[in-house]
């Protein structure tokens, strides 16, 4: 008997890659099924992200965005993703907000965290946006993206106090403990198709 074909996730990162690390360990240890990372691309030659997935040997690109008009980036983005084959995109950590025309090459077919409960905090340094304007409870989002920042249908949400002595720093740390949770589940769930969007609610079935 053949192996069932497993779906594959594209994941995109600018930075530090740990939700990407997260999620490959995910998939390695059997927590999330029926997937793999077919590749893993940034925007930012030197991402420590990158560097880890090539590490790990998994095929990495390059497609740099500074100084290219982001229609042109995100062309070539789409082109790579296609040639991959890729049935679901992951933004992780990809700091660039993606062109209506990216967007409609997937259709309910990217997802994004952020690290707020939106639709409070969106946009950058939202742990500490949540800090200063004095919310007591944090969290994270995951959701699919449309053509605002920060603004599709919400997949999945996990929440977290904020603690009289937090900083910036350590909400963050917490906060990314629950995106680490909430980000392989939440792939899982869109992966299964066992949902239905209605209006602005996505509901599982
Ligand atoms: C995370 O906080 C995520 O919510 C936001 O960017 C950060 C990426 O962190 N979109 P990492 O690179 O995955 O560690």
């Amino acid at each position: 008997m053949t192996a069932p074909l497993k779906q594959r996730l594209g994941v995109l990162l600018s930075g530090r890659g740990s939700n990407f690390l997260n999620i490959a360990d995910a998939i390695e240890t059997g927590r999330l099924t029926g997937c793999e990372i077919a590749c893993v691309i940034s925007n930012i030659a030197d991402a420590p992200g990158l560097q880890a997935a090539h590490d790990r040997d998994l095929t990495t690109e390059t497609i740099v965005s500074k100084g290219v008009p982001r229609a042109e980036h995100d062309a070539k983005m789409v082109a790579a993703l296609q040639q991959h084959g890729i049935d679901l995109v992951i933004l992780a950590g990809y700091m660039r907000v993606l062109s209506p025309e990216f967007i409609r090459a997937f259709p309910d077919r990217i997802l994004n965290i952020h690290p707020s409960l939106l639709p409070s905090f969106p946009g950058l340094h939202a742990q500490a946006q949540a800090l200063e304007y004095g919310a007591t409870i944090a969290g994270c989002t995951v959701h699919f993206v449309d053509e605002a920042v920060d603004h599709g249908v919400i997949v999945l949400q996990r929440a977290i106090p904020v603690l009289d002595g937090d900083t910036a720093e350590t909400l963050s740390t917490r906060i990314l403990a629950e995106e680490h949770i909430a980000y392989p589940d939440a792939i899982q769930r869109v992966l299964s198709g066992r949902y239905a969007v209605q209006g602005r609610r996505y509901i599982a079935r």
